[in-house]
């Protein structure tokens, strides 16, 4: 398989590691896939990269691959039948609006369907990220069209994988209350695959050990850190205000967040269910964790607990740096 080419930080680097995501995908390939494969994680934890690395592979294995990211506004279409990819790729041109976008994705189902029709076997559909575009009620229903492929296509087909991201906790329960797809989750990187990446970007770097700690193998974080030559103050406060993480929302639920920093799990065993949904809803945490079994995630599985990457049993920080982020909070509150 080639290796593709990704931007981190504006460098070009190699795509990297991911052994088990991708063995993940040729399993589906040789076995096929019954459910629409919805794929869950932190953000910029390596979603994308996977998945585009995995287009490419698919397409190696002899597979029409149909890509779409509204949010990145990125699209590709290998598909066989000429006409049905100039469709798309016409409806993608023309798209200037979120709103297009949303017609996008949407055609990629009716797309998929006459393509199949039209006796094309081997379909890979991947929809990344796209849920918080059609709207989060809409993502249980655009499964369901995914699930209807899968299901009752309009010819027999060969082999037909749909596979669907998301960084939106939300939109991964909301999916969850039926029995239209199979939800893994895919955590950070491992410590060995971000060491390689972490030795693709040049110029003098903190101590390799530190960066680890600091983003918990999340690429995302170290492209942050990278960018702002390794300020991680400056990294910290950049996510508080994304976050929206005010004194407000801290000093409403300080002593939970201050027992939370220390250990995620109290969330689990503690916490009101509200700071759990405004957790989740920011995105900030990772909450029920499966079992560490690679059955379980798409790639390798986190610890079974790291308290130094803010890492439980039942819940995980998405990274130290987003504990972090909290914690400098409720001090500053504290002081005010
Ligand atoms: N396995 C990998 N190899 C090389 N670069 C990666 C890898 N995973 C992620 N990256 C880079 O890290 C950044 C964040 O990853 P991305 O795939 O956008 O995360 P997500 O889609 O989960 O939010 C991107 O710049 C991406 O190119
Ligand atoms: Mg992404």
């Amino acid at each position: 398989m080639k290796r593709i080419k990704l931007s981190l930080a504006n460098q070009q680097v190699e795509f990297v590691d991911r052994e088990q995501a991708l063995k993940r995908i040729e399993e589906w390939v040789s076995r096929g896939v019954a459910f629409p494969q919805v794929v869950y994680g932190p953000e910029g934890c390596g979603k994308t990269a996977w998945l585009r690395q995995s287009a490419e592979l698919l397409r190696e294995l002899g597979f029409d691959v149909i890509y779409v990211n509204p949010i990145e506004k990125e699209f590709m279409a290998e598909l066989g039948i000429q006409r049905l990819k100039d469709k798309l790729t016409s409806l993608a041109r023309e798209v200037t609006s979120q709103l297009a976008w949303v017609r996008v994705t949407w055609s990629v189902i009716d797309i998929v369907r006459e393509a199949i029709r039209l006796g094309r076997g081997k379909i890979a559909i991947i929809i990344d990220d796209a849920f918080q575009v059609i709207g989060l009620d809409n993502a249980a229903i655009y499964v369901k069209g995914l699930l209807g492929i899968l299901e009752h296509p309009p010819e027999p087909y060969e082999r037909v994988i749909a596979i669907a991201a998301t960084s939106e906790s939300v939109s991964r329960r909301e999916i969850g209350r039926h029995e239209w797809a199979d939800i893994r989750p895919i955590w950070n990187m491992s410590k060995e695959g971000f060491k390689q990446l972490y030795d693709q970007l040049p110029g003098n770097k903190p101590d390799f050990e530190e960066v680890w700690r600091l983003t918990g193998g999340n690429p995302r974080m170290l492209e942050r850190l990278y960018e702002s030559r390794w300020k991680l103050n400056a990294v910290i406060d950049e996510l508080i205000n994304r976050k929206e993480l005010t004194h407000d929302f801290v000093r409403k639920w300080l002593s939970h967040l201050r027992e939370a920093v220390s250990d995620p799990d109290y969330l689990w065993y503690n916490a009101p269910e509200e700071l759990i949904d405004e957790l989740i809803e920011k995105n900030l945490i990772m909450y029920f964790l499966p079992e560490r079994d690679q059955w379980f995630w798409i790639d390798a599985p986190p610890p079974e607990r790291d308290p130094e990457l803010g890492i439980g049993k039942y819940v995980a920080w998405q990274t130290p740096i987003h504990r972090e982020a909290i914690r400098r909070v409720l001090e500053s509150s504290r002081r005010s």
